[in-house]
Parts: C-alpha cells; structure tokens; sequence
C-alpha cells in the first residue's frame, strides 16, 4: 500500500475523550472512528489488524477440530422466550421489531440459536462431538461503554459451541478448547493467565477466563506468581490425546476472578493484579438443552439432553488488549503476527530518483504486506507516523546510504537501526 493514497487519518494531538493508553492510540494511529457511544467504524489500518486477529483465532479453531459456520445477527425473540432469557438478560439485550410488529432482538450471543439448529438438524449420539464456531459481531447495550473497543457495544466475537452425548465427553471438548485459547493468544504475542471464574447459578468449577495483565484492566485478579512468571511456549499439539495434563500446568497453580476469591486460600505468592478478559469457556451441561428440549437418542435407543460448553474470544477487544500489551512512547508495537503491515518503506528523499527507484523496487517485490511512506511530508512526519503506526519493521531509503547499494534497517521494539545491502534486505523479507 503507498501512503500517498491511503486512507488513514492519524492524529497529531491526543483526543481528549480517550482514557486509556490504548483507545487514545487506536484513534490517534487511525485505527478505528467512533460513529455512535460505544460503536465504531474499523477503518482499513485497523481492519487489517482486526483480521490478522480473526485468521489466528479460526486456525485454531480449525486445528482444535471446530468448525466454522455463520449465524445472523438478527434472532427471534421467540428462541429466547423458550430459554427464559428474553426476560432474564435485561437492558443489555437490544430489543426490535419488524414491520409485522414481531419481536426480534440483535444477539448479544447465541446459546440459543445454535441449540436450536443443533436440535433441528441432528438426531443420534453418532453424529457427536461437535464443536460449532462463528465470528460475528455482537450487540450488548452496556451501561457504560469505554475504553474504546474494549467495552463496547457493538464488538465483534468468536463464540463457539460444544455438543456432547455425556459429561466426561463434554470435559474433552471443554479441554480442547482451553488448549486452543492457550495457543491462540500466544501466537499473538500474548500471555494469557487461565483464572477461574463463577459459573454462575449453573455451578462447576468448568468457568476460565483469560486475561491479559493489564494495569488499566476492568477485572480484578489474585493469581500466583509462578502463574506470571511463566512463559508458556506454544507447542504442537495432538488434539486427539488427553490434554488434561496440559491444562493442569495453569489450574493446579492458584488465579481466580475476584468473586471467587477467597481469603482462607491467599499465601504472600498470590498476588493481586488487573487484568482484560479477552477469552472465557464455560460448560453449562444441560441448560439450554434441557430448557429448549435439544436431545439426541443415546447408544442404548433412549433420547438424552445434550452436554453443552460455550467459548468466546473478544476479537475486537483484542486489538485494544494488544496495544495495552504492547506500546512505548512514541506509540504502538505491534508482534508481527498481527501487525497492520509486517514492513514499513520510507523514503527519506522523494525527488532523489536513486531513492524513489530502489523504494519502488523493493515495494514491488516484497509482496501486500508493506506500507510505503511515499509521501510528499519532511522525515520528521514520516518517522513520527512510522513509530505511531507500529510497523515491526521500517526500510528507511536515503540518499547517503543508497550510493552504496545500501538501507537502513529498523527494529521498532527495540529501536535499532542496522544498515543492509539491498539485497540482504531482499532476502531477509522476500515473501
Ligand atoms: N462489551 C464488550 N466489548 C468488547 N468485548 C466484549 C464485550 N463483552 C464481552 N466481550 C468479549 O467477549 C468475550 C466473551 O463474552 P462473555 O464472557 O459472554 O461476556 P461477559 O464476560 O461480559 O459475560 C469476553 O471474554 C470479552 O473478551
Ligand atoms: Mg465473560
């Protein structure tokens, strides 16, 4: 993408209705514009950073053994009415109705939808495990949205479902999928801390979360401190097997969400931290399926209640959880598996011929993933925008160094500039 004619309106000046670090980045890097309190439009920077997201979080998915599907946005209310939560969800829940004057609502999540496709399309306990995902975008009519995209109101989710003939079955897919959000979130840079969270009236100890360390996040945390220090290496991972012993690495070591603290089991190495739910599984067993008459025939002819488990991410709170994660002064940091661009071009000289040749030499040849700064600014913008973006990697092209068939090479996290011949760089970021 050449700069000159992209579309991204960056910030000179903080704006002032941003209190956090990271939803004043996100406004000032023209990431994301807020169009309604709570709703935003993604505009194409932040696009790009928001589908790096997705493609990570449906490979593993994928690999976990789930499977994608699509449900709309836009339920009936009946479905609601059959599980109680119609009256249940409250003002949270954005309530319509169409032109027929029947009443719709715009899912908040879709325990009910997909138990009723579930209990439409599939009949004996052969056509089980499954585990259904999608990624959508949600509607919660919070009290208070803030902090940008991480407490919004419109905000894109995966959510996924697991549907199984008994509980030790329903365990396996649970297992699954927490290894899953392991992997995921640390493909991404991240580490997650797995906390054990309520389950709610339904009871169980199968409620995680995931959280990611975060001075400004919403949730208050006790966890241990081996739980911080660790450094989980993502590993591969055979889904097949019994993970229950990877699992027990994070929950035999004390995190939990402050309603499940309890004060008999704090010692000096639990320690009291916030942190940004950017994940959470649950297994709830029979609810939906008991409330929505959603049954399969069992191994022996007679009809059981499905064993249910619901898995979401916060794809869109991610991006936010991201930069809180990953900033300096100067702006964000991106890890290169969700950077915007993986490679910044700036050319320092635009009316060299020598400069401008070899930026657009290596722009053409170093595939989508580069943003080349092409414009008409002074080296300060250009740097300064550099920075403010991200970008893991600049080339930086000027007219000193080109005589020697040379570029500049910068390290955005650590700030490192390296000098390259032209074809070290080709070789370095050839696709
Ligand atoms: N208002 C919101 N804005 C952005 N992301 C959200 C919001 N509410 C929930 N999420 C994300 O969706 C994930 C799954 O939601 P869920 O656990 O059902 O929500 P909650 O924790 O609010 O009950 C959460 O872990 C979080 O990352
Ligand atoms: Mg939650």
């Amino acid at each position: 993408m050449r700069l000159s004619s992209y579309f991204m309106p960056t910030l000179k000046e903080n704006p002032i209705e941003a209190q956090i670090v990271s939803h004043r980045l996100m406004l000032r890097a023209g990431l994301i514009y807020q169009t309604a309190s709570g709703i935003y439009a993604w505009l194409p920077l932040g696009l790009r950073v928001l589908k790096k997201i997705i493609k990570i979080v449906r490979e593993e998915q994928n690999r976990a053994g789930a499977q994608e599907l699509l449900m709309p946005t836009i339920q009936l209310a009946d479905l609601w009415k059959e599980s109680g939560r119609y009256n249940d969800y409250g003002k949270e829940l954005l309530r319509i109705s169409d032109r027929h004057n029947r009443e719709m609502l715009f899912g908040p999540t879709n325990e009910e939808m997909i138990t009723a496709i579930f209990r439409d399309s599939v009949k004996s306990f052969r056509e089980l495990p499954k585990i259904l995902y999608h990624i959508q975008w949600k509607f919660r009519d919070e009290l208070r949205p803030r902090f940008g995209v991480m407490r919004g109101r419109e905000f894109l989710m995966k959510d996924g479902y697991s549907f199984d003939i008994d509980s030790l079955s329903s365990k396996r897919s649970y297992n699954r999928m927490f290894v899953a959000y392991m992997k995921t979130f640390t493909r991404m840079g991240l580490k997650a801390i797995p906390t054990r969270a309520d389950s709610g009236p339904i009871g169980g100890d199968l409620s995680y979360e995931f959280h990611i360390l975060a001075e400004n996040g919403d949730d208050t945390l006790f966890v241990h401190r081996d739980l911080i220090e660790s450094n989980w290496k993502n590993r591969d991972v055979d889904y097949d097997s019994d993970l229950q012993f990877i699992i027990d690495e994070f929950v035999n070591k004390c995190a939990v969400t402050e309603e499940k603290y309890d004060l008999t089991k704090m010692t000096n190495d639990i320690i009291k931290v916030h942190g940004i739910e950017v994940g959470h599984i649950f297994n709830f067993g029979t609810k939906y399926s008991k409330a929505m008459n959603a049954k399969v025939t069992g191994s022996n002819g007679k009809l059981v209640e499905l064993e249910m488990g619901s898995y979401g991410i916060g794809v869109s709170r991610l991006v936010g959880a991201l930069i809180e994660a990953f900033h300096d002064d100067a702006g964000i940091v991106w890890p290169e598996s969700v950077a915007p661009f993986r490679l910044g071009i700036i050319n320092l000289k635009k009316n060299d011929s020598c400069c401008s040749a070899v930026c657009e030499k290596l722009y053409n040849d170093l595939g989508d993933d580069v943003l080349y700064d092409d414009r008409d600014e002074r080296v300060g913008v250009k740097l300064t925008d550099m920075d403010l973006i991200g970008l893991p990697w600049s080339i930086i092209v000027g007219p000193r160094s080109i005589v020697n068939d040379r570029v500049e090479l910068k390290n955005r996290k650590t700030g490192e500039y390296q000098e390259l011949s032209i074809e070290a760089i080709m070789k370095r970021f050839a696709t």
